[in-house]
């Protein structure tokens, strides 16, 4: 089931889901849409409505795939793990407690769980190539624009880009600077910035429309079940997981 349906990137995931032959679309959820027919908003031969909360739904096991916003999304996926579903949840802005209660309820019911800032496989790659370049080099900036509609600043890629160079150079986070862009017609445009002596090196990944993340939400529902009592952070872990 999906919460976010009528959101840009929940509409994109849905529809994926929709479409993918092994997989069954049993429920939408979303917050002003309330009541609204899926087909209206997907313009999709599809019949359900969509709901307000998880006990709307007649079902005894659901996947629940998250893409709405922080303080709604907390509640919903506590509620969805205390019912024994297995979660896969985009939406970002969570605290530190938020993510400790989340992984410790995951150990006490046993579900899977995968909360990953990027489901796009350009953003994945670029993070293996700058944990690469940060063996070379000692120094990097990481930048970050969205759509001014984007509530949470810096976003989880950047802040997740930052901590993976900060271990990786022994530091901490907060010694690498995150620049913050917020203006229309922006997507998700992330890059990392490496500078040494005489040179730079940039790495840049832009998402033009939220398909993008559809892949890395399959392969992570289609996988979620085998990762009970575990929070899986790393994309790595599902599409490259040897
Ligand atoms: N991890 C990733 O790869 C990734 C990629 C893209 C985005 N994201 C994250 O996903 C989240 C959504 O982004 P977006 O750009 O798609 O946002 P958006 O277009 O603003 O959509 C938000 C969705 O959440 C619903 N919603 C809002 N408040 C709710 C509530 N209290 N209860 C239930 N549903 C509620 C909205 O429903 P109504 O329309 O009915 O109000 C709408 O469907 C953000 O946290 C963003 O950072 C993550």
């Amino acid at each position: 089931m999906v919460a976010g349906a009528s959101g840009k990137t929940g509409r994109e995931v849905g529809k994926a889901i929709l479409k993918a032959p092994d997989m069954e679309l049993i429920g939408a959820i979303a917050a002003h849409h309330v009541g609204t027919a899926l087909k209206d908003l997907w313009s999709e031969p599809v019949s359900l409505v969509v709901q307000a909360h998880l006990a709307d739904l007649n079902t005894s096991y659901a996947v629940l795939v998250d893409f709405t916003e922080r303080q709604s999304s907390y509640e919903r996926v506590t509620d969805a793990i205390i019912r024994g579903w297995d979660v896969v949840v985009g939406t970002t802005g969570f605290t530190q407690e938020e993510r400790r209660s989340i992984d410790s309820l995951v150990r006490r019911y046993e579900v899977g769980a995968v909360l990953i800032a990027n489901f796009s496989l350009g953003a994945w790659v670029m993070e293996q190539l700058a944990k690469q370049a940060s063996h070379y080099f000692e120094r990097a900036e990481v930048l970050e624009a969205h759509a001014d509609t984007k509530k949470d600043q810096p976003s989880g890629t950047a802040a997740r880009m930052a901590q993976m160079l900060a271990e990786s150079w022994e530091i901490d986070p907060q010694a690498i600077p995150i620049h913050s862009l917020r203006l229309p017609g922006m997507v998700a445009h992330q890059s990392v910035v490496f500078g040494t002596s005489g040179q730079i090196l940039s790495l840049r990944h832009d998402v033009h429309d939220r398909t993008a993340y559809a892949q890395g939400v399959l392969a992570s529902v289609r996988r979620v079940h085998n990762f009970r009592g575990r929070v899986i952070q790393d994309l790595s872990e599902i599409i490259d997981p040897s």
